[in-house]
């Protein structure tokens, strides 16, 4: 076999991407392993170690979860991105970086390709696969994965013959991809859209019927869009964020249950538990409904669903992202204040909303005392607001108007 050059593999150390590391050996790549820390709660030295011992040539353990947070999370907690209104992308945001630096080790290793073990169904491979090649063009891309053809049961006789570990949790039936910002649990039982996800599909949220019957109340606040604070004490933000999805997730709270259409063009069932996620971006969007006005909230809104979808697609290295970003970060100047959410079996809910910035007047909404909102000026408003359609009634007095049949219920003479 003719000698290639260096290979990096972003390396989870499962059962695929360490069969990759002798697939690609015998392709004739020398393998450099890249596996990223982005809070999935893995065992790194022994994944290291694994990789060493499978055949990689050297093995990079790097933990990314502050950039992940502050590069990633944050920009899509401003946006309050959801792709198709439900899912907050934490698989997604994942990619972009992890591509970052399987480009960067490429370069400091002089290697020809970058690899990864997604497999062709899915967007994974393509947000890989796009992020990488919009930060080096010039870098090849394997995908062992797709390429091998292995039924699940050769693969695991290949691993046997070349002394591959094969894990005993390969039991499970899900596929299962995790980090601070959420896990996503799919196939097995999730297949069947009729069939409720079983308990065992969860491990950061517990069940909302064996949630503890008391109600807790949190209090997150923001600077600029940014959470700093659970209940006043200020942390950073990937503490905040496991604190918080240990607090949201023992409430049961943070799971979604959802029908996905795949840029792969078929629809799949996906299920997703992101406590602080959930709580989160419902706080955020709450303070922003105090601190911003209207006509930005709409505008918001409509890229809030553009930049998901960009996310969603692998667009994140992308010049329309990075034009999306400086207007959210514009927004954000002045979202900064508290709120109050309750947990309670399954549920969160803001139940208080606070901010020094405020545009909420109370002397402009209030019924009672102290009401300083001019009363006459709403008499004048309303004759010019409805002039269009008064006028046009006065042109056109021969269209059919008609309201509501008049039903008299009671009081008839
Ligand atoms: N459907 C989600 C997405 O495309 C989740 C992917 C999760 N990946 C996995 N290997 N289970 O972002």
């Amino acid at each position: 076999m003719e000698y290639k050059g260096k290979v990096v593999l972003a390396y989870s150390g499962g059962l695929d991407t360490s069969v990759a590391i002798k697939w690609l050996g015998d392709q004739g790549y020398d393998v450099v392993t890249l596996t990223a820390d982005v809070g999935q709660t893995i065992d790194l030295e022994g994944v290291k170690e694994k990789a060493l011992k499978v055949g990689a040539v050297n093995a990079y353990v790097m933990d990314l979860r502050q950039e992940f947070v502050e590069t990633m999370v944050w920009p899509a907690l401003k946006a309050n991105a959801l792709y198709q209104g439900k899912y907050p992308l934490n698989s997604a945001l994942s990619r972009p970086l992890i591509a970052k630096y399987l480009a960067w080790v490429a370069d400091m290793e002089g290697a020809v390709a970058v690899a990864h073990g997604c497999t062709g169904k899915g967007q994974d491979q393509v947000r890989i696969e796009v992020c990488t090649n919009a930060l080096n063009p010039d870098l090849k891309v394997i995908a062992p994965v797709r390429d091998w053809h292995f039924s699940r049961d050769v693969e695991i006789e290949y691993a046997k013959e070349n002394n591959i570990p094969v894990p005993v949790t390969l039991a499970s039936p899900y596929s299962i991809d995790g980090n601070l910002w959420g896990r996503s649990i799919e196939c097995g039982p999730l297949e069947d859209p009729w069939t409720e996800p079983p308990s065992d599909a969860f491990t950061m949220t517990v069940d909302p019927w064996e949630a503890p019957d008391e109600q807790e109340y949190i209090e997150v606040s923001f600077e600029k869009g940014v959470p700093f604070a659970i209940n006043g004490k200020e942390m950073d933000g990937v503490t905040l964020i496991a604190e918080l999805n240990k607090i949201a997730g023992g409430h049961g709270v943070g799971r979604i249950d959802m029908l996905e259409d795949r840029l792969v063009g078929f629809k799949s069932r996906e299920v997703y538990e992101c406590p602080a996620t959930v709580v989160l971006l419902q706080a955020h969007q709450a303070l922003e409904s105090m601190t911003l006005t209207k006509d930005i909230i709409a505008a918001k809104a409509e890229l809030s669903l553009k930049y998901a979808e960009l996310t969603y697609i692998g667009y994140w290295f992308s010049p329309l992202k990075k034009a999306f970003d400086a207007f959210f970060d514009s927004i954000q100047e002045h979202v900064t204040g508290t709120v109050r959410v309750r947990l309670y079996k399954g549920a969160s809910v803001v139940v208080g909303i606070k901010a020094e910035k405020s545009l909420y007047v109370e002397t402009m909404a209030t019924y009672s005392e102290g009401d300083a909102f001019d009363h006459e000026a709403a008499a004048g408003f309303i004759r010019i607001w409805g002039l269009p359609v008064k006028l046009w009634r006065q042109v056109h007095p021969e269209v059919e108007a008609k309201g509501p049949e008049l039903k008299i219920v009671s009081g008839a003479k």
